[in-house]
């Protein structure tokens, strides 16, 4: 029986303007798993730390992940699953997308590597569909390639692992509530004016080019949301203030991260994304909130075997 343990990571999507095409992967945050391939055919989980997921293969989404995996190889195998998670659900740094892009990519490599990164996007997506009813790339992507990604195409799917400058680093503050990303995506509207639209594509293409030229000003510039922050901003305690002062701090732009609550400040340099850490602290010690904070520095490299 081969198998292996691996670093599943967090991930934040969107970043802001980017909402479904944008995310970034992060380093020290993520949950465990070990994945092997057995001589019975067929996927079972056979064992959830750490949370309240359901074990039934159908009803898990690496389950349906590796399932959506295993249907477009040639041969007949069996996976086993085991989920240590550190992330919790609802938390908006792609608690399942780890889990779906963490087995997919586990079973690949046990395998032999047959299948692309792209496919693998496709594979876990599946996950990301049985989670929120919605099957959203923006971190699954960045899970499985590392570094920060972009969905150019949803049909055909077509990823786009773009630039990531070595010295940022991103503080994630997670408010200790849940917000379902189906609920947090039913406050938003499906029709936007264009005026709005040209705002925003403006940014996601501001975001890019300064990633690939390491302009770290025009990253901080792109880092603004007129579509959905100002709709969903509201089901997060603090928002406001947490960004307000997470800039002035020195952080190039915060906002959702994900569908929330967590929100997210990128930072040039660990220094000012520790002082943006101990400002949004500050502002959330006086809520009397539970909340967890994470400062990372961007992976590039996405799942990884450990031990
Ligand atoms: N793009 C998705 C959303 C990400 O904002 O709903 C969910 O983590």
């Amino acid at each position: 029986m081969k198998s292996i343990k691996i670093f599943a990571p967090a991930t934040v999507a969107n970043l802001s303007c980017g909402f479904d095409v944008l995310g970034c992967c992060l380093d020290n945050v993520g949950d465990e798993m070990i994945i092997a391939l057995t001589s019975e055919s067929g996927v079972k989980i056979t064992k959830i730390d750490g949370a309240d997921l359901p074990i039934e293969t159908h009803k898990n989404v690496a389950g349906v992940a590796v399932e959506a995996l295993l249907a477009s190889y040639k041969e007949t195998v069996g996976v086993t699953i085991e989920i240590y998670k550190k992330i919790k659900a609802g938390s908006g740094i792609g608690s399942s997308a780890a889990s779906s892009a963490g087995a997919v990519w586990a079973v690949n490599h046990l395998l032999g590597n047959p299948f692309t990164g792209n496919e693998l996007v496709q594979f876990a997506m599946e996950g990301e569909k049985l989670a929120s009813g919605n099957a959203h790339a923006d971190n699954v992507a960045p899970a499985l390639l590392g570094g920060f990604t972009l969905v150019r195409s949803y049909a055909p799917l077509d990823i786009i692992k773009l630039h990531s400058p070595k010295d940022l680093f991103m503080t994630v503050i997670h408010p200790q509530i849940e917000v379902k990303t189906s609920d947090s995506r039913s406050v938003i509207k499906h029709k936007i004016s264009l005026k709005k639209a040209i705002h925003q594509w403006g940014n996601v293409g501001g975001l890019v080019a300064g990633l690939f030229t390491e302009d770290y000003d025009l990253i901080g510039r792109s880092l603004e949301d007129v579509i959905i922050e100002p709709l969903r901003s509201i089901l997060i305690p603090e928002f406001q203030n947490v960004k307000e002062v997470a800039i002035q701090k020195g952080a190039l732009g915060a906002g959702i991260s994900g569908s929330g609550p967590s929100i997210f400040a990128l930072s040039k340099g660990i220094e000012t994304a520790t002082k943006v850490a101990k400002a949004i602290t500050e502002v959330y010690n006086k809520t009397g909130l539970d909340f967890d904070i994470h400062i990372s520095k961007i992976n590039d490299q996405g799942v990884k075997i450990i031990d």
